[in-house]
């Protein structure tokens, strides 16, 4: 199935984007063009990148191979994404996984036979403040736990489309991918979903409390609570040296030096 005359002039609208010369570097945005075309990164979507950028298909191989939001299989509408990484793997991360992965009979990058969902295990998501995670086509539901996650596919299952936590609507993968790409989301309500949380700002919010500055060196903070146990109030001392710290010898010194 050649790629029909709109995609080759979204193509061109990609690499005018980008200095003379350096066409090459409008591979990413491409790549994301062929998966909102064809679901995922084709053999023939390999082609038209070769092509279009001058560059060998080797090279697009290379690129489509070494980054994970590129897919080699066909990708559902909805690509469910769980964070099992270190923050929400303490938080329950993997449990979300396998709740997720029971309800819809499939696991690590499989597809619902009916090709709708798509299941996978990510890495950080950039959002561990908000951790355990999941995103669906890259939009964040935030601190779920096995309950509501199921409950997010239960709804992707019925046909209905779960509320993000934060950022727009939620759209099909490829539309989401088409984004990617650089398109707009023409969708009026696309920019009108909430933004970042509190967890997101509390850095910056200590900052503006403390009156940091981030072209000076900050002030130390000044502590609110009670001390820990073992803190003292006054400046930190050295810590003793253990008793027990055998003293080297000559020998012994000799023989680190060997
Ligand atoms: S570890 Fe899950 S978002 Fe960072």
């Amino acid at each position: 199935m050649a790629f029909p005359p709109e995609t080759h002039a979204a193509a061109a609208e990609i690499i005018a984007r980008y200095p003379a010369g350096r066409s090459r570097s409008a591979l990413l945005p491409l790549l994301h063009l062929v998966q909102a075309e064809q679901g995922f990164v084709t053999t023939e979507g390999v082609a038209f990148c070769a092509d279009t950028l001058g560059i060998t298909q080797a090279e697009v191989g290379a690129v489509a191979t070494f980054y994970t939001m590129y897919k080699r299989r066909p990708v559902g509408d909805y690509l469910v994404s769980v964070c099992t990484n270190l923050s929400c793997a303490l938080l329950g991360g993997d449990e979300v996984f396998a709740r997720v992965a029971e309800r819809l009979g499939i696991g690590h990058d499989e597809t619902t036979p009916d090709g709708s969902i798509t299941l996978e295990h990510a890495e950080c998501l950039a959002a561990c403040d908000y951790a355990p995670v999941m995103t669906v086509n890259y939009e964040f539901y935030d601190q779920v736990d096995p309950d509501s996650a199921q409950a997010i596919v239960a709804g992707l299952q019925a046909g209905e489309r779960p509320a993000p936590t934060r950022g727009g609507p939620l759209c099909s993968f490829a539309e989401t991918s088409r984004q990617l790409a650089g398109f707009a989301d023409e969708r009026p309500e696309g920019v009108a979903g909430p933004g970042v949380g509190e967890p997101s700002v509390a850095g910056l919010l200590l900052a503006e409390a403390a009156g940091w500055r981030a072209d000076q060196a900050p002030a130390p903070l000044v502590a609110t609570g009670p001390p820990l146990a073992g803190q003292g109030t006054g400046p930190a001392s050295p810590a003793p040296a253990p008793a027990s710290a055998p003293t080297p010898t000559p020998a012994s010194s000799e023989r680190k030096g060997n």
